[in-house]
């Protein structure tokens, strides 16, 4: 095995200039608690913006990037679980051609999923599973509002919402976008470009709003969310895609009793325990039919940069993937 390796990784934040593809030292099982991956696919997420931008600060140098899927090449003395060649996925630093993964953040993929399709629904389909069932957990009936339908999120979420028996309302920019949202189980779709969310949504909901509103665009549709939720509704707030939140009066909730919760998926994964229960319902909602993967594009890890700049300028829909 070579003692190098190709990764992204990066000395300073900023624009996709600092996503430069650099030849650094293999890592090796630096702890017994550790699995050393090599990747086969790595997932690009919204996080790998914020991290790279300086918005979620890391400790520098960093390899950016929180997930993938490989196969096991060697374990630390306290792993017992995993054994080299076992086709896996993980959440750790992860632009790279080999990863050192926390043994707790590591799950087999069982017979009948595909690599690529687990490495491209862990981080969004975990999300999109624990903001459905945890978050607001989602009743036959209710009317659910998301944000960015098209998104790699978004578009799980209509199909958990859809599965569940409750009229999902999406949101996107471009007609080609709604129509993706409509096949993956929109009802409804509003262009928040060019039509008037809050007006939209109270027109199909008969002027009542949306039970839950799941938004993950952040600055540029908090007061459309605020404004959609019916009266003892639930706002979840996940993400910034347009920019933070910035701070708000939070009286403005006991207008309707709303319930306001910012969701962070890592928050839901404190233990091993928690991460292997919900990697396993996200493995039964795959092999039951109940999530179907959309992969924008499988880039080269020399294309990150791109893949960056296709993500932030709302050029994608569903998953975008790196291969080493
Ligand atoms: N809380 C958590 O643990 C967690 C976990 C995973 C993801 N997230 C969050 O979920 C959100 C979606 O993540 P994702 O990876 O699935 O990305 P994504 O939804 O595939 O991409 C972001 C989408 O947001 C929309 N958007 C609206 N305004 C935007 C703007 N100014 N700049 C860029 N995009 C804008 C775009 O859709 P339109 O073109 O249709 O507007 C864009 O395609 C992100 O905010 C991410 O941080 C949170």
């Amino acid at each position: 095995m070579a003692s190098t390796m190709k990764a992204i990784q990066i000395s300073t934040t900023g624009g996709t200039e600092v996503l430069k593809c650099e030849t650094i030292p293999r890592p090796n099982i630096t702890g017994s608690d550790d699995v050393l991956i090599k990747n086969h696919f790595i997932g690009v997420n919204f996080i790998d913006i914020y991290h790279r931008t300086g918005l979620y600060p890391l400790p520098l140098p960093a390899i950016i990037g929180r997930e993938g899927a490989g196969i096991v090449e060697s374990v630390g003395d306290n792993v017992k679980d995993f054994v080299p060649g076992d086709r896996v996925i993980y959440l750790a630093s992860s632009y790279a051609e080999y990863v050192n993964a926390p043994a707790k953040y590591v799950a087999k993929i069982p017979e009948g999923v595909d690599s690529k399709v687990a490495a491209a629904s862990l981080i969004q389909g975990l999300t999109s599973h624990l903001l459905v069932s945890h978050a607001y957990p989602v009743k036959k009936d209710d009317w659910v509002l998301i944000h960015a339908a098209a998104g790699g999120v978004g578009l799980l979420l209509t199909q958990l919402v859809k599965s569940i028996g409750a009229h999902a309302i999406g949101t996107v920019s471009t007609p080609e976008k709604a129509e993706l949202a409509k096949s993956a189980g929109a009802e409804h779709v509003i262009n928040y470009t060019s039509q008037d969310v809050v007006e939209e949504v109270l027109r199909i909901t008969n002027n009542e709003g949306v039970h839950v509103v799941y938004d993950g665009v952040g600055k540029s549709t908090f007061e459309a969310s605020l404004s959609s939720v019916r009266q003892l509704g639930s706002f979840i707030s996940y993400g910034n895609a347009s920019g933070k939140v910035p701070p708000f009066d939070i009286t403005r909730l006991a207008t309707k009793n709303i319930r306001l919760m910012r969701t962070s998926l890592f928050g839901y994964l404190v233990t091993g325990e928690d991460f292997q229960k919900y990697t396993s319902e996200l493995f039964d909602l795959l092999l039951g039919g109940k999530l179907d993967i959309k992969i924008w594009k499988t880039y080269k890890l020399s294309e990150a940069r791109q893949a960056h700049e296709d993500l932030e300028g709302r050029k994608t829909f569903g998953k975008l993937l790196m291969t080493p």
